[in-house]
């Protein structure tokens, strides 16, 4: 489904942007690094790199760059750079690199974690205009393209050719491919095409000191050295900008099917998704879930039209299958879901075989975070859990917070072990706030789950490493960061701890 429509209602809260407090007061104890700060004489060496138009100086015109989607993080750059390509990326960075003028990268500013924007005043260096499919290949799927090209653009593209790409979200009408793979982006099939660790085939990267880094191979296969592409992808800009990718996109499929099924317990979803495993196995593309809360809170919230099986105190599974035969899909499918309403596992259901209906189906799934939005205030948390206690992350959040929010939902990846655990107050509340972080985190590890498994951990959760990760592993990182980026002005402040 196309985001464009949600982003719209976003842009509606367009005036909160001004309301959003500056990271740098939020934070009082962050203390800014001992970068340059941007004068005349490096705004006349960016316009002598890029023409007119491409270097944004106007205040107004650099607010949405300096605030992130979920309006909770906002800097105070003073200056946004467009270059259109690699060689103007390289000398851009180059030069700050030599000024030591701090650099945030940024594509779509969909991030969840503060990370696609400025903390102090860093240089916001956006891919926006870098927006090229540079090749389709027909035969394998292979893609290239540059990092800004949005990634539903990118979609409707591959569609051409029978192709789809292998990744999509909810933000699809605004993300870049570039920040896709920036954070390691999961999404809605994670489950069937796996995660961007294995899809990307290439990337093309500056590194902070303005070297061009080609692992821009198609290849499927290439054990030459380190697997270099590697380190970008999920490196949230820290290790270098991103400027071309190339992606392997499998066949569109022919046959779509999307099941809303009503289960009555969190028991139910699992046996519901183990069973889909084994009866659907090699259709099955998506396995999501949301809570009666996240249900309410879209068709609430947005006025969408609620599913013919809203029930109250029921999970909702989305269950896609997509296949080569749509006879064969179907009857697979109805059989299953004969099975599973014999058993009683699920109590109502409504499948859809039309693409709009499809749609309409997705857009209640995919626009639970902006209905979130419009509580006031969202904090959100994106954790990886064992199945057998996934849900109970929810119930003990709701017992723990009482009435001192509006509201706490789970919705997600169940197919994939991700819960988003979301929780919204009228306006930010540090008691809320210090009532759910570091108990949440304490709460994942004890299950040895992940922090964040899909959105990265950009500034917000950056200090939280260490739940997830040991110190050794995390000293690694900081010597890899500091060797590709020693006087460290990408994306300072993210990903690793203070
Ligand atoms: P940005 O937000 O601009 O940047 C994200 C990070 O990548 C930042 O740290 C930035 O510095 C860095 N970056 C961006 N471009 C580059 C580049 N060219 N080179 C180096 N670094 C770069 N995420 C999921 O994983 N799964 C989901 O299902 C999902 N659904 C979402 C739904 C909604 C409604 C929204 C708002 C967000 C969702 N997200 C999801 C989070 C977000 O959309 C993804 O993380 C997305 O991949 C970010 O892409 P972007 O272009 O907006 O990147
Ligand atoms: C999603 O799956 O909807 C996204 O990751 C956004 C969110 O977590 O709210
Ligand atoms: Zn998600």
């Amino acid at each position: 489904m196309s985001t464009r429509n949600f982003l719209r209602t976003v842009a509606g809260l367009q005036s909160s942007i001004r309301n959003v407090t500056l990271s740098s007061e939020q934070y009082p104890g962050l203390v800014r690094g001992r970068y340059g700060v941007i004068s005349d004489t490096d705004i006349q060496a960016f316009n002598n790199i890029l023409d007119t138009g491409r270097v944004l100086t106007d205040t107004d015109e650099l607010e949405g760059y300096n605030v992130d989607w979920l309006r909770t993080v906002k800097g105070q750059s003073r200056c946004v750079l467009k270059p259109r390509s690699t060689e103007e990326v390289s000398e851009i960075l180059s030069y700050c690199n030599k000024q030591r003028l701090a650099v945030v990268p940024q594509g779509g500013n969909t991030g969840l974690v503060g990370g696609s924007v400025p903390v102090f005043d860093e240089i916001i260096l956006s891919s926006q205009l870098m927006n090229k499919i540079i090749n389709i290949d027909e035969d394998t799927g292979a893609t290239v393209c540059q990092a800004g090209v949005v990634l539903e653009n990118l979609d409707t593209e591959v569609a051409k050719h029978g192709l789809m790409v292998p990744l999509d979200l909810g933000a699809k009408g605004s993300c870049h491919i570039g920040g896709n793979v920036s954070t390691n982006a999961g999404g809605l099939r994670l489950l069937r095409y796996g995660s961007l660790h294995g899809s990307v085939l290439g990337v093309e990267a500056v590194l902070a000191n303005g070297e061009v880094i080609d692992c821009l191979t198609t290849l499927k296969k290439d054990n030459t050295g380190y697997d270099l592409k590697q380190l970008f992808i999920g490196s949230e800009g820290t290790l270098g900008f991103i400027t071309k990718v190339a992606i392997s996109c499998p066949t569109r499929p022919k046959s779509i099917n999307l099941a809303l099924l009503a289960v009555p317990s969190f028991e139910g979803v699992i046996t519901v998704f183990k069973n889909a495993k084994c009866s659907l196995g090699e259709i099955l593309s998506s396995c999501e879930f949301m809570d009666t809360a996240a249900m309410e809170c879209v068709t609430g919230q947005l006025k969408s039209q609620s599913p013919t099986i809203l029930h109250h105190f029921t999970i909702y599974v989305l269950l896609e299958t997509s296949g080569s035969n749509s006879n064969h899909d179907e009857e697979k499918l109805n059989q299953f879901l004969e099975n599973m309403l014999g058993t009683g596992t699920v109590t109502d259901g409504t499948v859809a075989v039309v693409p709009s209906k499809q749609r309409d189906i997705w857009q209640l799934r995919e626009r639970v975070a902006e209905s979130l939005l419009l509580d006031g205030y969202c904090y959100k948390y994106d954790i990886s859990l064992p199945l057998s206690v996934f849900y109970n992350a929810v119930l003990d959040m709701r017992k723990r917070l009482g009435d001192k929010m509006i509201r706490c939902l789970g919705y997600g990846h169940v197919g994939d072990g991700n819960l988003h655990l979301n929780v919204t107050t009228k306006e930010y509340s540090k008691e809320v706030h210090d009532l759910i972080e570091p108990f949440l985190y304490e709460w994942t590890a004890n299950y040895r789950g992940s922090i964040s498994a899909e959105h990265g951990l950009g500034f917000k959760k950056r200090n939280y490493i260490g739940f997830s990760k040991s110190q050794p592993a995390i000293q690694l990182m900081k010597n890899i960061k500091q060797v590709m980026d020693p006087r460290c002005i990408l994306n300072p402040y993210k990903v690793l701890p203070d």
